[in-house]
């Protein structure tokens, strides 16, 4: 079962950047229908239907590289998607992780339609954007699943939890907003930094970052949702600095906080980097490789932050669970004493499984 999920976390990290690697060299409609490729198994099969579509259309979306790219991404989704189903009926049978299971099996579910409608409403943005989004939680909850049980649990305040949410949220939204930034092309939108095209705060609206509209937006709307997503860089790191600092005095943690402040510096480079260097392939993946270290590393911190069972009644009674320290009383006039409070809780599983 302990392979099962290590296996799969790992071909979910091949199968996301391929995914963004087949969006950033145009090949998403390679295969404009699915699941196959022109109704045929491969795109060897679907041969003539190729050569036909690029006789109509040269410069189109479909040659035979597009169609390869876009059917190996299926093909490595499909495979990730029989070890969560296969995974599935082991927790089943055998009665562990079964709600992990559950939750992998609907958010696969759901990124198999939104996989089907990336293709069949031919790129629509808000559809990229979620179906980005959804595999990025799919890789949260895998990496969850696979790693949880080995991380120790370490007791925080209930404030300092619910920064590492805060954070957790901000780098999901950040991740939306680079998804919408890159489903509608806008990656050069605003040149130079930090000012946007020479200007410190564009002309434009943020609301108009937010235009649905089919087609292609105005100037101002690029502008404005690239815009944003630097404002929201901003505030991640502003958010994770603060964490950091508050948690820097427990001792198990600081090597996971130096690593996702590296994280979390490195990735706002690579940004900037895409802008002045005019946004090159492998920039661009490295990006969104960056965007994938960072969601798994503030999803393991927070992960690993544990409330006391003293403050959170509610809480553990909702989810039927008892933690270890439920008979150790670390609060002393509202406050945790450092020796008790932040003590390792080792093989203190992450989820409550
Ligand atoms: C915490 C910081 C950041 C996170 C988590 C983040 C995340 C992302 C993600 C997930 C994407 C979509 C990648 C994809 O297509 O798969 C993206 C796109 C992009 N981001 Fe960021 N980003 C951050 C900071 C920045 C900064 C500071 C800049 C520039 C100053 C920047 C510039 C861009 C550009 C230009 C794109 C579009 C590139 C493309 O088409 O793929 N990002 N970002």
């Amino acid at each position: 079962m302990k392979k099962l999920a290590w296996l799969a976390l790992l071909l979910a990290c091949v199968v996301l950047p391929l995914g963004a690697y087949v969006r950033l060299s145009d090949a998403g409609l390679g295969c404009p229908d699915w699941p196959g490729c022109y109704g045929r198994l491969s795109p060897a099969h679907a041969a003539t239907a190729i050569a036909q579509a690029m006789q109509l259309q040269p410069d189109g979306p479909v040659s035979p590289d597009k169609a390869w790219k876009e059917m190996l991404h299926r093909y490595l989704a499909g495979s990730l998607g029989l070890l969560i189903l296969w995974q599935a009926l082991q927790a089943w049978r055998s009665g562990r992780q079964r709600r992990v299971a559950g939750l992998l099996l609907l958010l696969l579910a759901l990124q198999a339609l939104l996989g089907m409608l990336t293709v069949t409403m031919r790129l629509q943005p808000l559809v990229v954007t979620a179906h980005l989004l959804l595999g990025m939680s799919l890789l949260a909850v895998l990496l969850w699943q696979a790693a949880g049980s080995r991380w120790p649990g370490v007791r925080v305040r209930a404030g300092q939890r619910r920064l590492a949410w805060l954070l957790l949220c901000l780098v999901a939204g950040q991740i939306a907003l680079g998804g919408w930034v890159s489903s509608h092309q806008a990656a050069l939108a605003c040149q130079g930094f930090p000012r946007c095209n020479g200007s410190w705060w564009p002309s434009s609206s943020l609301a108009d970052a937010f235009v649905l509209q089919s087609g292609a937006l105005p100037m101002a709307s690029l502008v404005a949702m690239h815009w944003l997503h630097r404002l929201g860089a901003l505030l991640v790191m502003l958010v994770l600095g603060l964490l950091c600092w508050r948690l820097w005095s427990i001792p198990g943690l600081r090597r996971q906080l130096l690593l996702l402040l590296a994280l979390g510096l490195l990735q706002p480079m690579l940004g900037v980097a895409n802008v002045l260097w005019l946004h090159p392939l492998p920039l661009a993946l490295a990006h969104h490789a960056g965007a994938m270290l960072l969601l798994a590393g503030s999803s393991m911190l927070l992960c690993r932050l544990q409330v006391p069972a003293a403050y959170r009644p509610l809480r553990q009674h909702w989810l039927g669970w008892q933690s270890r320290s439920s008979t150790v009383r670390p609060w002393r006039g509202g406050m945790l004493s450092r020796r008790q409070g932040h003590r390792r809780t080792a093989r203190w599983p992450c989820l409550p499984v």
